[in-house]
């Protein structure tokens, strides 16, 4: 019987990661299916359980049920304990893994793929919920100069700044002001409501990257006031997406693929 893994998430019909896994399966010479599975809200464990009990090897978790897989799993990578969160999930026999690919799939893109270097940035990360929670560990494992971490309801940033230590510095949006960055990364939800983070004026610094964990066709809004703002390189979160899908890719069968030709077919659709 072929090796079956899918995407569980509520909603899951846009997902894009059959279509990336897919491409990686071919690319590699691996045999497997991928689907997607929906999940009722209050439904995940079950749903999950199903799956694995009709042979299912392993899943990809998204919005919202990542800390319900982290409760889920029996075991964890050290990274997936940072994030408290899980979007790995892989069956073995009478265990369940979790992993979080997500901080490692933004690293790689900005880092390879842009050809950004994160080692001895000034590096300031948008907003404190799951999203940067996730990425905050593997972006620290880079040796950035500083990361700050600024979110409109600023107790929530200083959470994280208790829980990743003194490498982290916790900021409201007006302090940010007479700062410069080198690398700014999105990770709010603002976009999802057409808004924007309040960032202040002046934050960009010459050559600076502005990214954006969310990806649309053409600019995001957040990109698009980056650039106006003098950001010197744009990216939004299309090559995030592609880079967690190869390592968890890798988590499920031991071959890491090769991502551009993925990237390259998502973009040009
Ligand atoms: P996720 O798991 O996607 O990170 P979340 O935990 O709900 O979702 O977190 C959403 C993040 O986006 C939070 O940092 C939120 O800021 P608050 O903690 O202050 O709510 C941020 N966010 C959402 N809308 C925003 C907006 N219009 N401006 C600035 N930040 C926003």
């Amino acid at each position: 019987m072929i090796d079956r893994y899918a995407v569980i998430g509520n909603p899951v019909a846009h997902s894009k990661s059959p279509q990336i896994h897919t491409l990686f399966a071919h690319e590699s010479g691996q045999e497997m299916a991928y689907g997607r599975l929906l999940a009722p809200l209050d439904g995940f464990n079950e749903t999950v359980e199903r799956f694995r009990a009709e042979g299912g090897k392993g899943l990809n978790v998204t919005v919202p049920f990542k800390e319900e897989a982290y409760r889920l799993a029996t075991s964890h990578s050290q990274r997936a304990r940072a994030a408290e969160a899980v979007n790995t999930l892989r069956f073995d026999a009478g265990a369940v893994y979790g992993d979080n690919t997500d901080g490692e799939g933004l690293v790689r893109d900005i880092r390879d793929n842009l050809g950004v270097a994160i080692a001895g940035r000034r590096v300031l990360l948008l907003g404190a919920g799951g999203a940067a929670r996730g990425v905050i560990g593997p972006l620290l494992a880079q040796h950035p100069k500083g990361l700050t971490v600024a979110n409109r309801t600023v107790e929530r940033a200083r959470m994280l700044e208790r829980h990743f230590g003194a490498n982290v510095r916790a900021s409201d949006y007006e302090a940010l002001s007479g700062s410069q960055f080198d690398i700014v990364v999105n990770a709010t939800s603002a976009s999802l409501a057409g808004a924007l983070p309040p960032l202040p004026g002046g934050v960009y610094a010459a050559g600076s990257l502005a990214y954006d964990m969310m990806y649309g066709a053409g600019l995001t809004p957040f990109l698009e006031r980056a650039r106006a703002e003098g950001a010197g390189l744009t990216a939004d979160g299309l090559g995030m997406l592609v880079e967690q899908a190869a390592e968890s890719f890798f988590v499920w069968r031991g071959i890491r693929p090769r991502t551009a030709t993925a990237l390259a077919s998502l973009r040009a659709a």
